[in-house]
């Protein structure tokens, strides 16, 4: 049996989750506007990794026979001046969910809730990944500064981003991709 106040901290991680997902997607649309349809490209892989990581804690608490609660999202920022403020609020959102899952792994550990420390080494993980790759978007923007030239370049490179396979609702795809 999942422990309770695992339990409830898994259910508000879904819910970071998923606003991690819609942030990422307003930014989408704020890069498509100012034609910076690479990084857009990059945003919506990462939106789409984060139904991925939703899910995940969606799925655990169904496998350990407790109830999902979908919480309210909170309204989240949808406007940007540069594009290096969008990359420094990813940045910063991604602190923030490593926190959480830090938070959540305390917890659990505190409950002797064993079975959900795999789960959260995973996302242990995960958030070393996350803050890297978009620390790193944040460091080159600042090198690139006023140049045009360096900015689209580095827009055709977040463009390459391979985008993650298998929908985000099926466990089977995505255990084996994100
Ligand atoms: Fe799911 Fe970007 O943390």
């Amino acid at each position: 049996m999942i422990g309770e106040k695992t339990k409830t901290a898994m259910n508000e991680q879904i819910k970071h989750e998923l606003e991690s997902f819609y942030i990422y997607l307003s930014m989408v649309a704020y890069f498509h506007e100012r034609n910076l349809d690479g990084m857009a490209h990059w945003m919506r892989c990462q939106a789409h990794e984060e139904m991925i990581h939703a899910m995940k804690f969606y799925d655990h608490i169904i496998d350990r026979g407790a109830t999902v609660t979908l919480l309210d999202l909170k309204q989240l920022k949808t406007k940007w001046q540069t594009p290096l403020e969008a990359w420094q609020d990813a940045y910063e959102h991604e602190k923030f969910v490593t926190a959480k899952i830090n938070n959540l792994l305390k917890i659990s550990r505190e409950e002797n809730d064993y079975a959900s420390e795999p789960l959260l080494a995973w996302f242990v993980n995960e958030q070393i990944e996350e803050e890297k790759n978009t620390d790193k978007v944040v460091q080159e923007l600042t090198m690139v500064g006023s140049s045009r030239e360096g900015l689209l370049m580095l827009d055709r490179e977040l463009g390459a981003r391979v985008f993650p396979a298998g929908s985000p609702l099926d466990p089977l795809a995505y255990n084996s991709v994100a």
